[in-house]
């Protein structure tokens, strides 16, 4: 039977690749949800030193995975009622949020919270194994990557933007320390998946990342017509 299959389009990569921003633009553009997974281990990160959990302590991680009050309104990200959009975003929550994702238990407890977004029309999701392991079925997997420094410059600008004071060898070096992190553990790490396509943005702009998004999608969705419905 032709049974409809919510288009789900994973896009996975290294910290400050820009896929959040492309995922979100991208996800507006063909009026899909979307899934910012790192901001769930971001939450986790952010409720661990609120409570002052040992980070040691596997399995009251997962409890804090598991039983996250979260709200996702508009742009916003509320915890326990309270708005913390940029506090997660601060770079020692970022670190945290690495370490803490190498647990199995706290990967596991987030598993059918992330699932649980997957409705019609579709979902545009980024992360690091959102192609790997959550969304196996993804009808479109991309690695999006680009260069460290790249990277660091990028992040040195949005932060400078808000008026946060940075120095651009430190974030290089936090972003080659969280590549290497998430990169080497045992349990999803971030890699290519032999069935994602390559999308290096280091010398892309915004809208030549979304534009090549959204024409491998097109190209699916003209094969798929019953994907657009
Ligand atoms: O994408 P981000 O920088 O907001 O993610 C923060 C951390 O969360 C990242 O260093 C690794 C972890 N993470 C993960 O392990 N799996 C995901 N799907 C998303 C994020």
């Amino acid at each position: 039977m032709d049974t409809y299959k919510i288009p789900v389009i994973a896009i996975d990569g290294p910290s400050a690749s820009g896929k959040g921003t492309i995922a979100q633009l991208v996800a507006k553009k063909l009026g899909f949800h979307y899934l910012d997974s790192g901001a769930l281990y971001r939450l986790v990160a952010l409720k661990t030193m609120q409570s002052h959990t040992d980070i040691h302590n596997t399995d009251q991680l997962a409890e804090i995975a598991r039983n996250l009050n979260v709200v996702f309104k508009n742009e916003d990200i509320y915890l326990d009622g309270t708005i913390v959009t940029d506090a997660i975003r601060a770079e020692q929550c970022g670190l945290l949020a690495s370490q803490i994702a190498a647990h199995p238990q706290v990967r596991e407890a987030l598993t059918d919270r992330q699932r649980a977004f997957c409705q019609p029309p579709g979902l545009v999701t980024d992360g690091r194994d959102m192609g790997s392991v959550i969304f196996p079925d993804a009808i479109l997997k991309i690695f999006l990557t680009a260069s460290a420094e790249v990277r660091a410059q990028r992040r040195y600008k949005q932060l400078k933007e808000k008026g946060i004071n940075a120095n651009i060898s430190d974030l290089l070096q936090d972003i080659k320390k969280r590549d290497e992190r998430d990169s080497n553990r045992s349990i999803a790490p971030l890699q290519q998946g032999a069935d994602a396509q390559l999308l290096d943005t280091t010398s892309l702009t915004i809208s030549q990342a979304q534009d090549a998004v959204l024409s491998w999608y097109n190209v699916i969705s003209a094969k798929n017509p019953r994907l657009d419905k």
